[in-house]
């Protein structure tokens, strides 16, 4: 029996519909040899490279550099490289918010992947919302796809001071809108937060994304820290270009490295790092186009076995290129590696354990802590679960305040993003250090696109007064470079008839994170009330194109905010637990 693999490769592969496939190859090869290829570059193995470089995205403000070297990586291997453009996603020039775009960026790419030629792929990305689109793409395309990252940015210094986007922004504006400072510092400190291009140097999104990735096996083992302007940060670059080439060869594909077991190391990453929520809401969206469900209350049960182990900004006190200088993510590996799925494959064909027992040999340093001395004793997320919040709700409890763990207090409700910011800072408010702030429709159909938004400002008034942190509470996300005790992605979201929806101004709530609770003390008579005169939230111009696709199809949090239609049917109708 032969097993000649007949499927088309290379320029053959998924031709143009023009009822004569041989004419189809001919017009396709005349047509990209304008560009100058010969037969002999056609024949090779192709791999796209994805290019997501744009005027709008700093983070990426390194692309083209990359682009380059990853292809010099492909041709070193023996393929072609053939860069090509998908959209682009920054977190501060996207509106509504970049959620609202990460699933379009996703359909993209996974379109993309499948109507051009290609063995195998390269997706650069890096800004929060980039990487998910792009292995969620990938997921569901199921070619040969390997990821690489821009790396974060270097830091920058202000009067003496090292400053790094984007924990440094909110504490610099926090103490601007407390005045502590002047408008002229924080112009001077406005100039030196970003002080050159790639992503967030902080444990922001970008940068867990990155390292869960790693951990996931879908990048080049020691890929996820070096900075965006290192020399190895290319060497990273083109060493995926070659490792793409390979997985072509293999047929190694996304279905091989992203099992069940990947993503429990991938959690077991999020946790030991301190990593940003969003990431749970990214797994949770990459998995589930696996047909793979993250349990919510099992990556509880693990964060209470984990414990934090990096010290950088907002649980700690460093930055990404610390994380870099101390090894990089294989230094957090080791210390996990009891918690680990060693056997799972990685993007070089290899095993998680076989390339952390290859890595270069450890060394002293003070970024990544022992198991013995962790930075926080437990991992740093909790899942809270109640009458306030059925399918849960998430705290990122290492970048919390202790003393607000336990909590009981009055609610201060809004009920909008743009209530917030209309009464927030009034004089009048109602409001003290012990309340709990409430922000309703704020999640995936509320605003719509759940934005960063849980991480409301202390109002004015007790800002002035020093008062630094307050237990609040919403159904949006938070930045990862944002800290504060604050519970976020309540689900079911208030715009869907959740019970967040019908918290009113003075009704008690408690919060009691060891026990991972979150209670609305109202009587179900009363809330029975309230539900009877509930109106869900209308949004303008909602009649038509991607908003209508957007508000109709988005699953909630604890389904990754996916489309209900982009993931394998058994999950798109199914409901999560509790
Ligand atoms: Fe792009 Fe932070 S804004 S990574």
């Amino acid at each position: 029996m032969s097993t000649k693999d007949d499927t088309p490769k290379g320029m053959r592969k998924g031709l143009t519909s023009y009822g004569d496939a041989g004419f189809s190859l001919f017009l396709r090869k005349a047509f990209i040899k304008g560009m100058g290829y010969s037969d002999a570059a056609l024949d090779r193995p192709i791999i796209g490279i994805i290019d997501t470089g744009s005027d709008y995205n700093a983070c990426h403000g390194n692309m083209a550099d990359l682009v380059e070297a990853a292809k010099r990586g492909v041709m070193l291997a023996g393929g072609l490289p053939i860069p090509f453009p998908t959209i682009s996603i920054h977190e501060s020039f996207s509106h509504p918010t970049s959620m609202y775009l990460r699933n379009l960026m996703a359909i993209d790419t996974e379109e993309m992947i499948r109507a051009q030629p290609m063995d195998a792929v390269v997706m650069i990305g890096g800004c929060d919302k980039t990487v998910p689109a792009q292995l969620m793409g990938a997921a569901s395309a199921n070619l040969p796809a390997i990821q690489l990252v821009t790396g974060p940015m270097r830091t920058g210094s202000h009067r003496g001071e090292k400053v790094g986007a984007c924990t440094d922004c909110r504490r610099f504006w926090g103490r601007y809108r407390a005045g502590e400072i002047d408008d002229q510092e924080i112009t001077e400190v406005n100039d030196q937060l970003v002080p050159g291009t790639g992503t967030c140097g902080v444990m922001g999104t970008a940068s867990t994304m990155a390292l869960v990735t790693e951990a996931l096996g879908m990048m080049a083992p020691g890929g996820a820290c070096a900075p965006a302007v290192s020399a190895d940060r290319r060497r990273i670059a083109e060493r995926s270009g070659e490792l793409a080439v390979q997985m072509a060869a293999a047929g190694l594909t996304p279905d091989k490295i992203m099992t069940e077991a990947a993503f429990e190391n991938a959690l077991a990453v999020l946790l030991a790092v301190g990593g940003s929520t969003n990431a749970i809401i990214h797994l949770t969206a990459v998995a589930g186009r696996m047909g793979i469900k993250i349990d919510l209350d099992k990556f509880d049960a693990l964060g209470r076995k984990i414990p934090v182990l990096v010290d950088l900004k907002p649980s700690g006190t460093q930055y990404m290129e610390d994380l870099h200088a101390a090894g990089g993510l294989v230094t957090v590996l080791r210390e996990l590696r009891e918690h680990l799925n060693l056997d799972c494959l990685t993007v070089t064909g290899r095993t998680l354990g076989e390339e952390i027992d290859d890595a270069p040999t450890g060394f002293a340093q003070n970024v990544v802590s022992n198991r013995e001395a962790p930075l926080f004793a437990e991992g740093g997320m909790a899942v809270l679960r109640g009458n306030l919040a059925p399918r849960g709700a998430i705290i990122k409890q290492s970048a919390a305040n202790p003393d607000l763990m336990v909590h009981r207090g009055r609610a201060v409700v809004f009920n909008s993003i743009e209530d917030l910011t209309r009464r927030v800072d009034l004089p009048e408010l109602d409001v003290t250090k012990d309340d709990i702030l409430v922000l309703q429709n704020a999640g995936p159909k509320g605003a719509p696109g759940m934005p960063e938004a849980g991480y409301m400002p202390i109002p004015r008034k007790l800002a002035e007064q020093g008062v630094k942190d307050m237990v609040r509470i919403s159904d949006a996300r938070m930045s990862g470079t944002a800290s504060g005790t604050i519970i976020l992605h309540v689900t079911p979201e208030a715009a869907s008839g959740g019970p967040l929806a019908l918290v009113r101004d003075g009704d008690e709530i408690e919060l009691n994170v060891p026990d991972r609770a979150i209670t609305l003390h109202v009587s179900e008579d009363i809330l029975a009330e309230r539900r009877a005169e509930l109106s869900v939230p209308v949004h303008p111009n909602s009649d038509r194109g991607y908003r209508k696709l957007f508000l109709e199809t988005v699953t909630e949090a604890d389904l990754g905010c996916d489309f209900d239609f982009l993931v394998p049917v058994p999950q798109a109708t199914g409901q999560a637990d509790g």
